[in-house]
Protein backbone atom coordinates (compact mmCIF):
# COMPACT_ATOMS: atom_id res chain seq x y z
CA UNK A 1 0.00 0.00 0.00
CA UNK A 2 2.90 2.88 0.84
CA UNK A 3 4.45 1.78 -2.90
CA UNK A 4 1.15 2.87 -4.25
CA UNK A 5 -0.21 5.96 -5.23
CA UNK A 6 -4.18 5.88 -4.62
CA UNK A 7 -6.53 4.69 -6.76
CA UNK A 8 -7.25 7.18 -9.35
CA UNK A 9 -4.25 8.71 -8.98
CA UNK A 10 -1.04 9.47 -11.02
CA UNK A 11 2.66 10.29 -10.70
CA UNK A 12 3.65 12.17 -13.41
CA UNK A 13 7.23 12.68 -14.53
CA UNK A 14 9.79 11.44 -17.43
CA UNK A 15 8.56 11.92 -20.72
CA UNK A 16 4.93 12.48 -19.46
CA UNK A 17 6.22 15.55 -17.55
CA UNK A 18 7.95 17.18 -20.35
CA UNK A 19 4.29 16.62 -22.28
CA UNK A 20 2.37 18.29 -19.47
CA UNK A 21 5.10 21.28 -20.00
CA UNK A 22 4.65 21.75 -23.22
CA UNK A 23 1.08 21.63 -22.93
CA UNK A 24 1.18 23.95 -20.17
CA UNK A 25 3.05 26.16 -22.75
CA UNK A 26 0.55 26.20 -25.33
CA UNK A 27 -2.09 26.95 -23.09
CA UNK A 28 -0.02 29.88 -21.53
CA UNK A 29 1.16 31.64 -24.85
CA UNK A 30 -2.91 30.60 -25.80
CA UNK A 31 -4.41 32.65 -22.63
CA UNK A 32 -2.17 35.44 -23.38
CA UNK A 33 -2.64 35.82 -27.15
CA UNK A 34 -6.69 35.68 -26.00
CA UNK A 35 -5.92 38.12 -23.23
CA UNK A 36 -6.74 36.13 -20.33
CA UNK A 37 -5.04 36.25 -16.88
CA UNK A 38 -4.22 33.53 -14.69
CA UNK A 39 -6.21 32.81 -11.54
CA UNK A 40 -4.61 30.05 -8.94
CA UNK A 41 -7.93 29.55 -6.68
CA UNK A 42 -7.52 27.34 -3.25
CA UNK A 43 -7.22 23.60 -3.34
CA UNK A 44 -10.07 22.98 -1.14
CA UNK A 45 -13.20 25.80 -0.29
CA UNK A 46 -16.15 25.56 1.99
CA UNK A 47 -18.31 22.93 1.01
CA UNK A 48 -21.30 24.95 0.94
CA UNK A 49 -19.74 27.03 -2.12
CA UNK A 50 -20.13 23.72 -4.54
CA UNK A 51 -23.38 22.27 -2.84
CA UNK A 52 -24.57 26.16 -4.15
CA UNK A 53 -22.83 26.68 -7.21
CA UNK A 54 -22.39 23.80 -8.59
CA UNK A 55 -25.91 22.15 -7.08
CA UNK A 56 -27.18 19.97 -4.37
CA UNK A 57 -28.77 17.72 -7.00
CA UNK A 58 -26.05 16.76 -9.42
CA UNK A 59 -23.83 13.86 -9.29
CA UNK A 60 -20.25 15.73 -8.38
CA UNK A 61 -22.44 17.18 -5.20
CA UNK A 62 -24.50 13.99 -4.18
CA UNK A 63 -21.63 11.66 -5.14
CA UNK A 64 -18.30 12.07 -5.89
CA UNK A 65 -16.82 15.25 -3.65
CA UNK A 66 -14.14 15.15 -1.51
CA UNK A 67 -15.18 16.29 1.71
CA UNK A 68 -14.07 16.67 5.62
CA UNK A 69 -14.26 18.15 8.72
CA UNK A 70 -10.94 20.21 9.56
CA UNK A 71 -9.92 20.79 12.89
CA UNK A 72 -12.37 23.19 13.93
CA UNK A 73 -15.34 21.71 12.54
CA UNK A 74 -15.58 23.44 9.14
CA UNK A 75 -16.57 21.36 6.42
CA UNK A 76 -13.76 21.13 3.60
CA UNK A 77 -14.44 20.16 -0.06
CA UNK A 78 -11.32 19.45 -2.16
CA UNK A 79 -12.70 21.42 -5.39
CA UNK A 80 -14.26 19.07 -7.86
CA UNK A 81 -14.07 21.69 -10.50
CA UNK A 82 -12.36 25.18 -10.73
CA UNK A 83 -15.63 27.63 -12.35
CA UNK A 84 -17.24 27.89 -8.29
CA UNK A 85 -13.65 29.41 -6.48
CA UNK A 86 -12.95 31.58 -9.51
CA UNK A 87 -16.56 33.11 -9.26
CA UNK A 88 -15.88 33.39 -5.04
CA UNK A 89 -12.74 35.39 -5.82
CA UNK A 90 -14.21 37.39 -8.22
CA UNK A 91 -16.44 38.27 -5.60
CA UNK A 92 -14.39 38.07 -2.91
CA UNK A 93 -11.94 40.38 -4.23
CA UNK A 94 -14.49 42.62 -6.33
CA UNK A 95 -13.63 42.32 -9.72
CA UNK A 96 -17.06 43.10 -10.87
CA UNK A 97 -15.87 47.08 -9.85
CA UNK A 98 -13.05 46.98 -12.68
CA UNK A 99 -13.60 47.40 -16.45
CA UNK A 100 -15.71 44.57 -17.49
CA UNK A 101 -15.15 41.92 -18.75
CA UNK A 102 -12.95 40.44 -16.22
CA UNK A 103 -11.32 37.61 -17.98
CA UNK A 104 -9.39 34.60 -15.99
CA UNK A 105 -7.73 31.34 -16.60
CA UNK A 106 -6.50 28.37 -14.28
CA UNK A 107 -5.09 24.95 -14.78
CA UNK A 108 -5.61 22.95 -11.45
CA UNK A 109 -5.97 20.07 -9.76
CA UNK A 110 -9.33 18.70 -9.15
CA UNK A 111 -10.90 15.40 -7.40
CA UNK A 112 -14.15 13.66 -7.93
CA UNK A 113 -14.52 10.60 -6.31
CA UNK A 114 -15.19 8.60 -9.42
CA UNK A 115 -14.81 4.89 -10.41
CA UNK A 116 -11.41 4.99 -12.47
CA UNK A 117 -11.04 4.17 -15.85
CA UNK A 118 -8.97 5.60 -19.12
CA UNK A 119 -9.70 9.29 -18.91
CA UNK A 120 -11.48 9.33 -15.73
CA UNK A 121 -9.03 10.19 -12.79
CA UNK A 122 -9.78 10.76 -8.98
CA UNK A 123 -7.51 13.13 -9.47
CA UNK A 124 -7.53 14.61 -12.53
CA UNK A 125 -6.56 18.82 -14.00
CA UNK A 126 -8.48 20.82 -15.50
CA UNK A 127 -7.52 23.92 -17.73
CA UNK A 128 -10.82 26.48 -17.63
CA UNK A 129 -11.16 30.06 -18.88
CA UNK A 130 -14.17 32.04 -17.50
CA UNK A 131 -15.33 35.79 -18.73
CA UNK A 132 -17.40 37.57 -15.92
CA UNK A 133 -19.65 40.46 -16.69
CA UNK A 134 -20.40 40.33 -20.30
CA UNK A 135 -23.92 38.57 -21.10
CA UNK A 136 -23.71 38.84 -25.16
CA UNK A 137 -23.49 36.09 -27.46
CA UNK A 138 -20.19 37.39 -28.59
CA UNK A 139 -19.05 36.52 -25.17
CA UNK A 140 -19.84 33.21 -25.36
CA UNK A 141 -18.38 32.37 -29.03
CA UNK A 142 -14.97 33.75 -28.03
CA UNK A 143 -14.70 31.68 -25.11
CA UNK A 144 -15.60 28.84 -27.58
CA UNK A 145 -12.81 29.60 -29.97
CA UNK A 146 -10.17 29.99 -27.19
CA UNK A 147 -11.00 26.18 -26.61
CA UNK A 148 -11.38 25.31 -30.72
CA UNK A 149 -8.02 27.49 -30.77
CA UNK A 150 -6.14 25.19 -28.13
CA UNK A 151 -7.23 21.71 -29.88
CA UNK A 152 -6.11 23.46 -33.18
CA UNK A 153 -2.28 24.56 -31.25
CA UNK A 154 -2.54 20.86 -29.78
CA UNK A 155 -2.57 19.56 -33.50
CA UNK A 156 -5.83 17.49 -32.30
CA UNK A 157 -8.65 17.77 -35.34
CA UNK A 158 -10.69 14.59 -34.54
CA UNK A 159 -12.97 16.65 -32.47
CA UNK A 160 -16.53 17.83 -32.81
CA UNK A 161 -18.35 20.54 -31.09
CA UNK A 162 -22.05 20.15 -30.04
CA UNK A 163 -23.93 23.48 -28.66
CA UNK A 164 -27.28 23.76 -27.13
CA UNK A 165 -29.05 26.20 -25.17
CA UNK A 166 -30.65 25.65 -21.91
CA UNK A 167 -32.48 28.65 -21.33
CA UNK A 168 -33.31 31.07 -18.94
CA UNK A 169 -35.02 30.83 -15.65
CA UNK A 170 -38.32 31.09 -17.63
CA UNK A 171 -37.84 28.46 -20.57
CA UNK A 172 -36.44 26.08 -17.68
CA UNK A 173 -39.69 26.20 -15.74
CA UNK A 174 -41.72 26.28 -18.85
CA UNK A 175 -39.32 22.61 -20.14
CA UNK A 176 -39.40 21.31 -16.41
CA UNK A 177 -43.07 20.89 -16.47
CA UNK A 178 -43.15 19.36 -19.98
CA UNK A 179 -40.29 17.32 -19.15
CA UNK A 180 -42.38 16.09 -15.70
CA UNK A 181 -45.20 15.12 -17.60
CA UNK A 182 -43.04 12.99 -19.59
CA UNK A 183 -40.96 11.42 -17.29
CA UNK A 184 -43.91 10.73 -14.80
CA UNK A 185 -45.05 8.32 -17.29
CA UNK A 186 -41.86 6.57 -16.67
CA UNK A 187 -41.40 6.91 -13.02
CA UNK A 188 -41.40 3.48 -11.75
CA UNK A 189 -38.64 2.40 -14.29
CA UNK A 190 -36.26 5.72 -13.12
CA UNK A 191 -33.63 4.91 -10.88
CA UNK A 192 -34.04 5.67 -6.91
CA UNK A 193 -31.43 8.90 -7.15
CA UNK A 194 -33.95 10.15 -10.93
CA UNK A 195 -36.83 9.19 -8.41
CA UNK A 196 -35.54 11.99 -6.34
CA UNK A 197 -34.57 14.41 -8.41
CA UNK A 198 -37.76 14.21 -10.21
CA UNK A 199 -39.06 16.43 -7.71
CA UNK A 200 -36.01 18.93 -6.98
CA UNK A 201 -34.33 19.08 -10.81
CA UNK A 202 -35.88 17.22 -13.25
CA UNK A 203 -33.13 17.87 -15.98
CA UNK A 204 -30.06 16.07 -13.70
CA UNK A 205 -32.42 12.96 -14.77
CA UNK A 206 -31.33 13.64 -18.65
CA UNK A 207 -27.33 13.46 -17.57
CA UNK A 208 -27.88 9.86 -15.14
CA UNK A 209 -25.06 7.81 -16.57
CA UNK A 210 -27.29 4.41 -15.41
CA UNK A 211 -28.84 1.99 -18.77
CA UNK A 212 -32.20 2.17 -16.93
CA UNK A 213 -32.60 6.03 -16.80
CA UNK A 214 -30.73 6.54 -20.11
CA UNK A 215 -33.33 4.52 -22.46
CA UNK A 216 -36.20 6.80 -21.38
CA UNK A 217 -34.04 9.99 -21.41
CA UNK A 218 -33.64 9.06 -24.89
CA UNK A 219 -37.00 10.35 -26.23
CA UNK A 220 -37.50 12.61 -23.48
CA UNK A 221 -38.60 16.55 -25.02
CA UNK A 222 -35.82 19.05 -25.55
CA UNK A 223 -35.06 21.88 -23.81
CA UNK A 224 -34.95 24.25 -27.64
CA UNK A 225 -38.48 23.29 -28.01
CA UNK A 226 -39.29 25.79 -25.32
CA UNK A 227 -36.69 28.51 -25.65
CA UNK A 228 -38.65 31.71 -24.93
CA UNK A 229 -37.81 34.92 -27.90
CA UNK A 230 -34.36 36.06 -26.18
CA UNK A 231 -33.03 32.57 -25.66
CA UNK A 232 -33.42 31.99 -28.78
CA UNK A 233 -32.36 35.15 -30.50
CA UNK A 234 -29.21 34.93 -28.05
CA UNK A 235 -28.61 31.03 -29.66
CA UNK A 236 -29.24 32.11 -33.34
CA UNK A 237 -26.66 34.87 -32.74
CA UNK A 238 -24.09 32.25 -31.55
CA UNK A 239 -24.78 30.08 -33.93
CA UNK A 240 -24.01 33.18 -36.51
CA UNK A 241 -20.86 33.93 -34.42
CA UNK A 242 -19.26 30.46 -35.15
CA UNK A 243 -20.21 30.01 -38.90
CA UNK A 244 -19.11 33.76 -39.41
CA UNK A 245 -15.66 32.17 -37.59
CA UNK A 246 -15.45 29.33 -39.76
CA UNK A 247 -16.03 26.61 -36.67
CA UNK A 248 -18.18 23.78 -37.20
CA UNK A 249 -20.17 22.27 -34.79
CA UNK A 250 -23.82 20.41 -34.54
CA UNK A 251 -26.70 20.96 -32.24
CA UNK A 252 -26.95 18.57 -30.09
CA UNK A 253 -30.36 19.32 -27.35
CA UNK A 254 -28.65 16.00 -25.47
CA UNK A 255 -26.11 18.22 -23.92
CA UNK A 256 -27.22 19.09 -20.95
CA UNK A 257 -23.78 19.26 -18.57
CA UNK A 258 -23.95 17.65 -15.11
CA UNK A 259 -23.79 21.06 -13.44
CA UNK A 260 -26.47 22.94 -12.14
CA UNK A 261 -25.37 26.73 -12.69
CA UNK A 262 -25.82 26.86 -16.46
CA UNK A 263 -28.28 29.01 -18.36
CA UNK A 264 -28.57 29.40 -21.87
CA UNK A 265 -25.32 28.29 -23.94
CA UNK A 266 -24.08 25.26 -23.18
CA UNK A 267 -21.13 23.31 -25.27
CA UNK A 268 -18.71 20.22 -25.09
CA UNK A 269 -15.97 19.12 -27.40
CA UNK A 270 -16.35 15.50 -28.00
CA UNK A 271 -13.38 13.01 -29.31
CA UNK A 272 -13.96 10.53 -31.58
CA UNK A 273 -11.29 9.03 -31.12
CA UNK A 274 -10.73 8.02 -27.30
CA UNK A 275 -14.22 5.98 -26.22
CA UNK A 276 -16.01 6.39 -23.19
CA UNK A 277 -14.51 9.37 -21.74
CA UNK A 278 -14.73 11.25 -24.88
CA UNK A 279 -15.83 14.76 -23.46
CA UNK A 280 -12.84 16.69 -23.71
CA UNK A 281 -14.22 20.09 -22.84
CA UNK A 282 -17.41 21.31 -21.51
CA UNK A 283 -18.89 24.71 -20.93
CA UNK A 284 -21.28 27.35 -21.27
CA UNK A 285 -22.81 30.42 -19.79
CA UNK A 286 -24.00 30.81 -16.17
CA UNK A 287 -25.70 33.57 -15.78
CA UNK A 288 -27.16 33.61 -11.93
CA UNK A 289 -23.57 32.25 -10.15
CA UNK A 290 -22.13 35.33 -8.83
CA UNK A 291 -25.92 36.50 -7.73
CA UNK A 292 -26.16 33.10 -6.33
CA UNK A 293 -23.06 33.33 -3.82
CA UNK A 294 -24.21 36.75 -2.94
CA UNK A 295 -22.63 38.91 -5.40
CA UNK A 296 -23.97 41.56 -8.14
CA UNK A 297 -26.17 40.01 -10.28
CA UNK A 298 -23.24 39.28 -13.13
CA UNK A 299 -23.62 37.16 -16.36
CA UNK A 300 -20.62 34.93 -17.17
CA UNK A 301 -19.30 31.87 -19.36
CA UNK A 302 -16.73 29.49 -19.69
CA UNK A 303 -15.53 26.27 -19.87
CA UNK A 304 -13.00 23.62 -18.78
CA UNK A 305 -10.47 20.99 -20.79
CA UNK A 306 -9.86 17.62 -18.79
CA UNK A 307 -5.72 17.97 -19.60
CA UNK A 308 -5.72 14.14 -19.36
CA UNK A 309 -8.03 14.04 -21.34
CA UNK A 310 -6.64 16.28 -23.88
CA UNK A 311 -3.14 14.29 -24.04
CA UNK A 312 -5.20 11.03 -24.66
CA UNK A 313 -6.81 12.18 -27.62
CA UNK A 314 -3.66 13.31 -28.96
CA UNK A 315 -1.90 10.41 -28.74
CA UNK A 316 -4.89 8.62 -29.96
CA UNK A 317 -4.52 11.13 -33.26
CA UNK A 318 -0.90 11.67 -33.56
CA UNK A 319 1.07 8.85 -30.79
CA UNK A 320 2.99 9.12 -28.04
CA UNK A 321 5.20 12.17 -28.38
CA UNK A 322 9.20 10.82 -26.92
CA UNK A 323 11.70 13.24 -25.70
CA UNK A 324 14.89 11.88 -26.89
CA UNK A 325 17.84 13.11 -23.40
CA UNK A 326 20.00 16.25 -25.12
CA UNK A 327 22.92 17.85 -23.57
CA UNK A 328 25.35 20.45 -24.85
CA UNK A 329 28.49 18.82 -23.25
CA UNK A 330 29.72 16.18 -21.13
CA UNK A 331 32.61 16.92 -19.10
CA UNK A 332 34.77 14.02 -17.86
CA UNK A 333 37.78 13.34 -15.51
CA UNK A 334 40.50 11.26 -15.00
CA UNK A 335 41.92 11.95 -11.27
CA UNK A 336 41.47 14.05 -8.13
CA UNK A 337 42.42 16.89 -9.33
CA UNK A 338 40.41 17.42 -13.06
CA UNK A 339 37.39 16.01 -11.05
CA UNK A 340 37.56 19.40 -9.29
CA UNK A 341 38.30 21.69 -12.24
CA UNK A 342 35.30 19.51 -14.14
CA UNK A 343 32.84 20.66 -11.65
CA UNK A 344 34.19 23.97 -11.71
CA UNK A 345 33.70 24.15 -15.40
CA UNK A 346 30.28 22.69 -15.40
CA UNK A 347 29.26 25.25 -13.10
CA UNK A 348 30.26 28.29 -14.99
CA UNK A 349 29.25 26.84 -17.95
CA UNK A 350 25.53 26.21 -16.20
CA UNK A 351 25.82 29.93 -15.38
CA UNK A 352 26.07 30.93 -18.86
CA UNK A 353 22.57 28.73 -19.68
CA UNK A 354 24.57 25.98 -21.17
CA UNK A 355 23.72 22.18 -20.53
CA UNK A 356 26.51 20.75 -18.88
CA UNK A 357 27.24 17.70 -17.00
CA UNK A 358 30.08 15.86 -15.26
CA UNK A 359 29.69 12.60 -13.22
CA UNK A 360 29.39 12.04 -9.89
CA UNK A 361 30.00 8.85 -8.94
CA UNK A 362 34.21 8.49 -9.84
CA UNK A 363 33.54 6.09 -12.77
CA UNK A 364 36.02 4.81 -15.01
CA UNK A 365 36.62 6.86 -18.12
CA UNK A 366 35.16 4.56 -20.69
CA UNK A 367 31.78 4.33 -17.96
CA UNK A 368 31.92 7.99 -18.01
CA UNK A 369 31.75 8.38 -22.09
CA UNK A 370 29.27 5.97 -22.28
CA UNK A 371 26.99 8.19 -19.59
CA UNK A 372 27.88 11.10 -22.05
CA UNK A 373 26.15 9.35 -24.85
CA UNK A 374 23.30 8.06 -22.85
CA UNK A 375 22.59 11.82 -21.54
CA UNK A 376 22.21 12.74 -25.19
CA UNK A 377 25.62 15.08 -24.80
CA UNK A 378 26.14 17.04 -28.19
CA UNK A 379 29.92 17.14 -27.08
CA UNK A 380 32.42 15.64 -25.11
CA UNK A 381 35.87 16.73 -23.09
CA UNK A 382 37.92 14.36 -20.65
CA UNK A 383 39.94 16.47 -18.30
CA UNK A 384 43.07 14.68 -16.91
CA UNK A 385 46.30 15.42 -15.46
CA UNK A 386 48.04 16.12 -19.12
CA UNK A 387 45.34 18.87 -20.00
CA UNK A 388 45.41 20.53 -16.37
CA UNK A 389 49.53 20.89 -16.95
CA UNK A 390 49.47 21.69 -21.07
CA UNK A 391 46.19 23.99 -20.41
CA UNK A 392 44.99 22.30 -23.77
CA UNK A 393 42.49 19.81 -24.10
CA UNK A 394 40.19 18.09 -26.98
CA UNK A 395 36.33 18.51 -28.02
CA UNK A 396 34.83 15.66 -29.00
CA UNK A 397 31.61 16.07 -31.23
CA UNK A 398 29.74 13.07 -30.57
CA UNK A 399 27.84 12.46 -33.49
CA UNK A 400 30.48 12.71 -36.04
CA UNK A 401 33.28 11.58 -33.40
CA UNK A 402 35.37 14.83 -34.93
CA UNK A 403 38.09 16.19 -32.07
CA UNK A 404 38.96 19.65 -31.91
CA UNK A 405 42.46 21.16 -29.63
CA UNK A 406 40.58 24.05 -27.31
CA UNK A 407 42.78 26.24 -25.30
CA UNK A 408 41.69 25.99 -21.15
CA UNK A 409 42.43 29.43 -20.79
CA UNK A 410 38.78 30.83 -22.29
CA UNK A 411 37.38 27.14 -22.50
CA UNK A 412 34.14 28.58 -21.17
CA UNK A 413 34.37 31.51 -24.19
CA UNK A 414 34.90 28.83 -26.69
CA UNK A 415 32.19 25.91 -25.41
CA UNK A 416 29.85 29.19 -25.26
CA UNK A 417 31.12 29.76 -29.27
CA UNK A 418 30.33 25.94 -30.01
CA UNK A 419 27.04 25.81 -28.75
P1 LIG B 1 -17.14 19.36 -16.38
O1 LIG B 1 -17.80 18.96 -17.65
O2 LIG B 1 -17.63 18.74 -15.13
O3 LIG B 1 -17.26 20.94 -16.31
O4 LIG B 1 -15.59 19.10 -16.49
C1 LIG B 1 -14.82 19.64 -17.56
C2 LIG B 1 -13.89 18.59 -18.11
O5 LIG B 1 -13.08 18.05 -17.07
C3 LIG B 1 -14.57 17.37 -18.71
O6 LIG B 1 -14.98 17.63 -20.03
C4 LIG B 1 -13.47 16.35 -18.66
O7 LIG B 1 -12.59 16.50 -19.75
C5 LIG B 1 -12.73 16.71 -17.40
N1 LIG B 1 -13.10 15.79 -16.30
C6 LIG B 1 -14.19 15.82 -15.52
N2 LIG B 1 -14.17 14.82 -14.63
C7 LIG B 1 -13.04 14.12 -14.85
C8 LIG B 1 -12.43 12.98 -14.24
N3 LIG B 1 -12.98 12.35 -13.22
N4 LIG B 1 -11.24 12.56 -14.75
C9 LIG B 1 -10.64 13.20 -15.79
N5 LIG B 1 -11.17 14.28 -16.39
C10 LIG B 1 -12.35 14.75 -15.92
C11 LIG B 1 -16.72 21.70 -15.31
O8 LIG B 1 -15.97 21.29 -14.47
C12 LIG B 1 -17.11 23.15 -15.39
N6 LIG B 1 -16.52 23.85 -14.27
C13 LIG B 1 -16.67 23.75 -16.72
C14 LIG B 1 -17.02 25.19 -16.84
C15 LIG B 1 -16.19 26.24 -16.63
N7 LIG B 1 -18.21 25.69 -17.12
C16 LIG B 1 -18.14 27.00 -17.10
N8 LIG B 1 -16.93 27.36 -16.79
Amino acid sequence: MLTKAPRGTKDLFGDEINEWVEMEKIIRNLCSDFGYGEIRTPIFEHTELFQRGVGETTDIVQKEMYSFQDKKGRNITLKPEGTAGAARAYLEHKMYANPQPTKLYYITPAFRYEKPQAGRMRQFHQFGIELFGAESATADVEVITVAAELLKRMGISKVKLHINSLGGPECRKKYNQKLKEYLGKNLDNLCETCKERFEKNPLRILDCKKESCGDIVANAPTVLDTLGDECRDHFEMVKTLLDEMGIEYVVDPGIVRGLDYYTRTVFEFISTDIGAQGTICGGGRYNNLVEELGGPSTPAVGFAVGLERLLLVREAEKGKKEYAPSKDIFIGYIGEKALVKAHGLVYKLRQKGIKAESDHLKKSVKAQMKYGDKIGAKYSMILGENEINTGKAMIKNMETREQIEVDLSNIVEIIGDLI
